[in-house]
């Protein structure tokens, strides 16, 4: 298999995570991904807060449920609304939203690639994050990539490995059966 699909398969949510610091080069590494990521309307609309200050980080987790790792770094992706209206996105427009998704699965497959652990969480209070940060107004947190070694010792998969079959999550064309294997 080649090593990007390798790299797919093997990627899990990492929530045990060692005290040790992480290495600049891998941090500025994982940051450096999410400009990679397709981008709607291929426009920078996003802005990526990388901490680092374990103070910060501990002030980070008490206001995110969802975060039950110790991260050495996280990485708050936020959109900056701003830059979405001047861009012309109607709010309605789902862009933004789904380059957050595009950016953090980037960087959650570079962090795995490096050997990091890494893991994303979207439980947190905006309003508190946005505090902590010293956000400008317009410019919102989305979602969390936390960072960290893996601890040796990981906890079994939340689901089965690999989930359903995709054959299961896939329907062709207009409800067709499947076509044979082999050139279409
Ligand atoms: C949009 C989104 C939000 C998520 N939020 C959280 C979260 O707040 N806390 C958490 O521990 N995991 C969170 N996850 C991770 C999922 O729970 C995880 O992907 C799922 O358990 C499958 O794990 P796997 O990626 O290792 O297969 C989130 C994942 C996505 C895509």
């Amino acid at each position: 298999m080649n090593a990007v699909l390798q790299a797919i398969r093997t990627r899990r949510v990492v929530r045990a995570l060692t005290a040790e610091p992480i290495d600049r080069e891998r941090l500025d590494a994982v940051l450096d991904s999410a400009r990679f990521a397709p981008h709607a309307g291929n426009r920078r609309l996003h802005r990526y807060v990388a901490v680092v200050d374990p103070a910060l980080l501990r002030a980070l987790r008490m206001v995110s449920p969802g975060m039950l790792q110790h991260p050495a770094a996280a990485v708050v992706v936020c959109v900056d609304w701003a830059e979405v209206r001047s861009y012309g996105f109607p709010p309605s427009n789902p862009g933004p939203y789904i380059d957050v998704g595009t950016a953090a699965a980037t960087m959650l497959l570079a962090a795995h690639s490096l050997g990091l652990g890494a893991g994303p969480v979207t439980s947190f209070s905006r309003a508190a994050v946005a505090t902590l940060l010293d956000l400008p107004p317009d410019v919102r947190p989305e979602l969390i990539v936390c960072l960290g070694r893996p601890a040796p010792d990981q906890p079994p998969p939340v689901r089965r490995r690999g989930g359903p079959r995709w054959e299961t999550l896939v329907r062709w064309n207009r409800g067709d059966a499947a076509p044979p294997p082999g050139r279409m």
